[in-house]
C-alpha cells in the first residue's frame, strides 16, 4: 500500500500514531516548545529514559517508548540552529529527518509524525524546513514500503498553508 503524507493542524502530542517525533536538543533531557510540550505528557518516566542515551548529536535521532502519551514510541531528534544557512543547517534538516525515517524503520514503525523540526525556537526559516521534510518523506516512501502513514503537523494555520504550498511545488500530493 502507499503512504500517504497528510499535512494537518494539531497538538503533536495528541496523535496516536506509532511514533511522534521531537525536536530535541543535544541533551535530550528537555527544554520548551514541542519537547516540552511531549515531555509534560509523557510523564517523568520519559525523561529517565532519555537520561541513558547519552544525548544526541545534532542531525541524529533516537528512540524511546511514548509512556502516557497516546503514540507508542517518541523518536527524539535534534535540527540545527538556523545561523543563516552557511553553516551546514540544509544538511543538517536533512540528516535529522533521514535518521527518523531510519530508526522508525528499524522498529518496523508504519505511521510516524513530525513537527516543524527547527522551525520554532532554532529559527529555521519554515518555507525551506518544508521543502526538506516533504522530500525525506518522498525518498523514506520509496525506501520502506511499510510506511503508511507520514504526518507533518504545525501548530497553526499559516505553518499548514506553508507546507501545503511547498507539498503543491515539489508535485506531492498530501492530505
Ligand atoms: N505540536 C505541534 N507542533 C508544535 C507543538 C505541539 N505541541 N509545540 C510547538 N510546536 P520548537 P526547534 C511547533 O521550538 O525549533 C526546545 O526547547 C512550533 O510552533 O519546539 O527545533 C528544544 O529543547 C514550531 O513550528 O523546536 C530545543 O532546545 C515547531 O513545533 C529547541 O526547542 C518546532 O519548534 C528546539 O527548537
Amino acid at each position: 500500500m502507499a503512504a500517504t503524507i497528510e499535512i494537518i493542524q494539531a497538538d503533536i502530542t495528541t496523535l496516536a500514531v506509532d511514533a511522534i517525533v521531537n525536536a530535541a536538543n543535544n541533551t535530550l533531557l528537555g527544554g520548551g516548545g514541542v519537547d516540552g510540550a511531549i515531555h509534560r505528557v509523557a510523564g517523568p518516566q520519559l525523561v529517565q529514559e532519555c537520561a541513558g542515551l547519552g544525548g544526541c548529536e545534532t542531525g541524529d535521532a533516537k528512540i524511546t517508548k511514548g509512556y502516557k502519551l497516546p503514540a507508542r514510541h517518541v523518536i527524539h531528534t535534534v535540527g540545527p540552529v538556523w545561523q543563516g544557512g552557511g553553516k551546514g543547517e540544509p544538511g543538517l534538516l536533512e540528516s535529522a529527518y533521514r535518521r527518523c525515517f531510519e530508526v522508525a524503520h528499524g522498529h518496523g514503525l508504519k505511521s510516524i509524525a513530525f513537527p516543524a523540526i527547527s522551525a520554532g525556537v532554532y529559527s529555521y526559516p519554515m518555507r525551506e524546513a518544508a521543502v526538506i521534510a516533504l522530500s525525506a518523506a518522498q525518498e523514506a516512501m520509496v525506501s520502506y514500503p511499510e510506511l503508511e502513514r507520514v504526518v507533518f503537523v504545525q501548530f497553526n494555520a499559516p505553518a499548514q498553508q506553508v507546507y501545503r504550498e511547498a507539498a503543491e511545488r515539489l508535485g506531492i500530493k498530501a492530505h
